[in-house]
């Protein structure tokens, strides 16, 4: 209601509840005016639609639309036939209960229609699933098929239902669409044989003719020519322009496809209908003995030939009567009339049970068939619900009305009851149970009228029946006079022998009045006897139930002619049929459309006052609308109201603790509502004024701008806030994946350390026993780690002593290593010195073979290198210089001579040539000594820097031996030996004799003490001192 009320500027009011003047018929006509000319059809009354039939295509039944109202709140969109369907089946849905949409309303006014979209909506829009699009398909196009056999052109429609249909849809526990059941109520027989001036015959036979391949129309025995059969021709319109027979035809044939209708059924359904053509065609005439005959057989040829049945014994059958009398059985022949009563009986029968027949078949293909195993299985799954919807007659007056509108009427009288009891009484029920104080509604109960027509015994059924059972002859009119007799005193029944002379005009002799909720309606009793026995003479029965047409073996059971009870009358089937139709419908919560006919001409645009007066009169909308309204325009649960309109208090926003009933209080304290203006029921509010409402309508939706701001806002940091905390939850995912995986590396990696560690702890427990599984990986882990670490110390030089200590196993390895190491760094050593070096190492090499391990200090001279002489060229004197020009002084060094005999010290220099030895004082050489002559070098062990050159004795050139004192002893002596080329060095311990002069020989001793010197002792000798070396 609330969104209807913020568009109530727009056209009129959507919501017949908010008019102001809600008690006067003309502001109630005056909406509905106002809306109409602006193509808006539809208003509600609370959650009654009202609907008026625009006769023209408005566009508001597409797509767009039902997925506009789809799951929408029922008052936030304008009223629509969409919205109370989708009210419905979420209501459904929510509550798991069935549902009713009750659309009623006079011929014309739209409610096949509205059925029809509601069916479309569900089509649409209910969830669907693949198997079950056939369910939907059959569901929609089981429409086609029973509008085509019970839809006629009439007066007041086109299409005009003449049977009652109440459908049920089935949804399973998901809401989808899943099967379907339709149950159909009292169709028009009586159409047939006969129709008035300007209708026609059931859409199916002109379909039939318009539409049906040559082929059919050949094997059926039929002309395409409507004209030329009597049953379609009385009304002289079998060709209508609003109607195209050959396109709806295309549409019934597609859709028997889709229902489950076989060849056979088809070849048999179009034989029933055809013979009814045949037999309408059928001419009597009156034989000279005053019966009937038929002269052209022609057509009963036909007709046996459709249906199976014995020509001769259906042409007897039509012109003949049984009577059984005792034992035997009498034919006796029918006069013409009656011939025409039994031929147009067998047609009406025919066709009745044929339409029963196809709505069984409907329902057959419509029923969700679940396999049993399944249902076990799944029981609480195939939970069904339903939602009802009851197309029927609305409310007829003719001119001339006869049995059918009396049973349409009595109908409508039901259904009014039914209206009665679930709304109006209701309504008032709920002031009462709410508490709230208010003056009760007048309304008209119809149950008297009810009564009248179906009480037992007493009621005009009853008496119908008895009148019809009587034994006697009983006639239309002596029903009528029964009528008057038992009914006569009854407020709503008059006839015109009852009436005042004022009714007498009014009524005719073989007419009563009934004085219906809507509105007076005469009827004629013609007629009524016969259709209310709808009597098919048992002959004809006979040939029926013999037929070899297998829809009318299916129709007409052998066993109802065993059955020698009369069937139950058509106005107690009917009766019947509607009480069963009430138990349906008041199981089911209801939702109402009323349908309302806006003129007689179908015309678009045109609003015909008079006429929709009287609908609003009988359709009960003002009564329904002023006790809806009851002083209280506006009713809501609290916690409804609470809930929308809470924004509008400080103490109620965004949430109210306190009761709902609390809250509201508190809230319209708040916005000011004058005590006048509501009432606080025991669990709903009651608003007495439209205006007040408005206000507070107003009032919200212009505080609803600045929430849906503030819940935008909020609703955006919600998304944020859950897009973060999603983000968060998943880095922290990650992180944790993340840690376990390097958890579980680190793990893995420690317990192979472990592992390598036991495995080394083991191979070094092992390390010397011979190579086993658990010292293998040790010894060649050892082997490795020692040969890569000995990369790292290797000696550098051949000086270099040092070694990496090898493991016990690989010591000999080592040694082979150091060895090959050695070798190499010797070789790369020896590659790398220079000639002159050589030469040096060379002069080491003599020394080494003349002194090593003889004499001290050679050790500590090995690090002292050679020098190529001592004494500069330029420090030798010229002259010696001279005197030697002819050799090459290859060293030089200074020494000190001691005198053979005296011992005495003399600086001189010691030069060597290629062939002698020169001692060198200044300018003069002082001793040469060829290298030839010389007898040997002596020196001492000692550390002494004393050398002796040993001349021979019986060289006369020379004076004696030289002995000589000089720094670098070993250098001088090693190049001396070298120059010599022999082994000349000897070196001697204690003392030696040198040669003085010839026979004369000195002697030097060689000692050791404390300080270094040299002198000659008292026996003469001279005696060297040398320090002793700590070793
Ligand atoms: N909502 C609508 N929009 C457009 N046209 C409509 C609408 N409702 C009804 N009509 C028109 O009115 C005609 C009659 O409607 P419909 O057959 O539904 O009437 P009815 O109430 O079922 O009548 P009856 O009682 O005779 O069966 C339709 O054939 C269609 O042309
Ligand atoms: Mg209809």
């Amino acid at each position: 209601m609330e969104g209807t009320l913020t568009a109530r500027d727009k056209v009129g009011v959507q919501d017949f509840v908010l008019l102001d003047a809600h008690t006067s018929e003309s502001a109630f006509l005056d909406n509905l005016r106002k809306r109409f000319s602006k193509n808006l059809i539809y208003t509600y009354i609370g959650t009654l639609l009202v609907s008026v039939n625009p006769y023209q295509e408005l566009g508001i039944y597409t797509v767009s639309q039902m997925e506009l109202y789809q799951g929408v709140n029922f008052f936030e969109l304008p009223p629509h036939i969409y919205a109370i369907a989708d009210n419905a089946y979420r209501m459904m849905c929510s509550e798991l209960n069935n549902h009713l949409i009750l659309i009623s309303g006079e011929s014309g006014a739209g409610k096949t229609e509205a059925s029809k979209k509601i069916l479309q909506y569900f089509a649409m829009t209910c969830p669907m699933t693949k198997s079950l699009q056939i369910a939907r398909d059959r569901l929609l196009l089981s429409n086609p098929v029973l509008e085509a056999f019970g839809n006629a052109k009439t007066l007041r429609n086109d299409n005009s239902s003449r049977f009652g249909k109440y459908m049920d849809i089935q949804f399973d526990f998901k809401g989808i669409p899943v099967g379907g059941h339709i149950i159909s109520y009292l169709i028009e027989k009586s159409r047939v044989v006969y129709q008035n001036q300007g209708e026609r015959n059931f859409h199916i036979f002109y379909q039939l003719l318009e539409g049906g391949e040559e082929e059919l129309l050949a094997y059926l025995g039929l002309e395409r020519d409507p004209q030329l059969y009597k049953y379609l021709s009385q009304g002289h319109c079998a060709e209508e322009s609003s109607i195209n027979d050959k396109n709806d035809w295309k549409t019934v044939s597609n859709a028997f496809s889709v229902i489950d209708f076989t060849e056979d059924d088809l070849e048999n359904l179009f034989g029933i209908i055809a013979s009814v053509l045949h037999l309408g065609n059928i001419c009597f005439e009156e034989n000279h003995h005053g019966c009937a005959a038929i002269p052209h057989t022609h057509e009963i040829k036909w007709i046996a030939k459709l249906l199976g049945v014995h020509s001769s014994i259906l042409l007897e059958a039509l012109t003949h009567r049984k009577i059984e009398a005792k034992t035997e059985e009498v034919i006796c022949p029918l006069t013409l009339e009656l011939s025409v009563y039994a031929r147009d009986a067998m047609a009406k029968a025919v066709y009745g049970r044929t339409f029963t027949w196809l709505v069984n078949k409907i329902n057959s293909s419509l029923a969700n068939k679940v396999s049993p195993h399944v249902l076990d299985d799944l029981l609480s799954l195939t939970w069904k619900t339903v939602i009802g919807l009851l197309d029927i007659y609305g409310f007829e007056v003719f001119d001339k009305n006869g049995f059918e509108q009396f049973c349409i009427n009595y109908c409508n009288e039901k259904l009014q009851q039914l209206l009665i009891e679930r709304t109006l009484k209701a309504e008032q029920a709920e002031y009462e149970m709410e508490g709230i104080e208010w003056e009760p509604i007048q309304y008209f109960n119809n149950k008297i009228i009810c009564d009248l027509v179906e009480e037992r015994h007493k009621g005009i059924i009853s008496i119908l029946n008895e009148e019809c059972i009587r034994p006697g002859p009983a006639t239309d009119l002596s029903f009528l006079e029964k009528l008057e007799e038992k009914v006569g005193k009854h407020a709503h029944f008059q006839t015109r022998k009852l009436a005042g002379p004022k009714g007498r005009k009014r009524i005719g002799w073989m007419e009563f009045l009934l004085l219906h909720y809507a509105g007076e309606v005469t009827y004629c009793t013609k007629g009524f006897l016969e259709k209310n026995n709808d009597l098919l003479y048992r002959h004809l029965k006979e040939v029926l139930c013999r037929s070899k047409n297998s829809i009318l073996k299916e129709c007409f059971l052998v066993a109802e002619l065993e059955n020698w009870r009369r069937p139950p009358t058509v106005g107690t089937q009917f009766k019947n049929s509607l009480s069963s139709l009430l138990e349906i419908l008041i199981s089911k919560e209801p939702s109402y459309i009323r349908c309302i006919k806006p003129n007689e001409r179908k015309e678009p645009s045109k609003f015909d006052d008079f006429l929709i007066r009287h609908q609003v009169k009988y359709l009960g909308l003002m009564e329904h609308l002023r006790v809806r309204r009851a002083g209280f325009a506006y009713r809501r649960k609290y916690e409804h109201f609470l809930q929308r309109y809470k924004s509008l208090c400080p103490d109620t926003w965004p949430h109210w603790q306190g009761p709902p009933e609390e809250g509201v209080e508190r809230l319209i304290k708040y916005i000011g509502y004058k005590p006048e203006e509501y009432k606080l029921g025991r669990t709903k509010i009651f608003i007495r004024f439209p205006r007040t409402l408005f206000a507070t309508e107003d009032a919200f939706e212009f505080s609803k701008h600045q929430l849906v701001a503030r819940i935008q806002a909020i609703y955006k940091g919600c998304l944020e806030r859950r897009a973060f905390v999603k983000r968060k939850q998943a880095a922290i995912k990650l992180e944790a994946y993340w840690r376990g995986a390097l958890a579980r590396k680190e793990a893995k990696r420690r317990k192979w350390a472990v592992q390598i560690i036991r495995k080394f702890i083991g191979g070094f427990i092992h390390r010397n026993e011979p190579v086993c599984a658990d010292n293998k990986e040790f010894i060649v882990f050892v082997r490795k780690n020692y040969i890569l670490n000995l990369r790292y110390h290797v000696p550098k030089n051949v000086l270099d002593k040092s070694w990496l200590t090898p493991p016990g196993i690989l010591e000999n390895a080592s040694d082979l290593l150091r060895k090959m190491c050695t070798r190499n760094l010797v070789r790369k050593y020896c590659r790398g010195i220079t000639a002159e070096r050589r030469a040096l190492m060379q002069q080491k090499v003599v020394t080494s073979e003349i002194f090593r391990g003889k004499k001290e200090g050679y050790a500590e001279s090995l690090n002292q290198p050679f020098a190529n002489s001592r004494i500069d060229e330029g420090d030798i004197n010229p002259k010696v210089l001279q005197l030697l020009s002819n050799e090459k002084i290859q060293y030089g060094i200074p020494v000190i001579k001691y005198d053979r005999k005296g011992f005495k010290a003399r600086q001189r220099q010691l030069l060597l040539t290629q062939k002698a030895a020169y001692v060198v004082e200044h300018a003069k050489i002082k001793q040469k000594i060829e290298y030839s002559t010389l007898k040997g070098v002596s020196t001492s062990n000692l550390s002494d820097r004393i050398l002796v050159m040993h001349v021979s004795p019986e060289d006369n050139k020379q004076k004696g031996d030289a002995i000589l004192q000089c720094e670098h002893v070993f250098e001088a002596v090693t190049k001396l030996a070298m120059l010599v080329k022999e082994d000349v060095v000897n070196v001697v311990q204690g003392s030696l004799q040198f040669y003085i002069s010839p026979g004369k020989e000195g002697t030097i001793v060689f000692n050791t003490g404390a300080e270094q010197k040299i002198y000659k002792d008292k026996n003469g000798q001279l005696t060297v001192v040398s320090v002793r070396k700590k070793s």
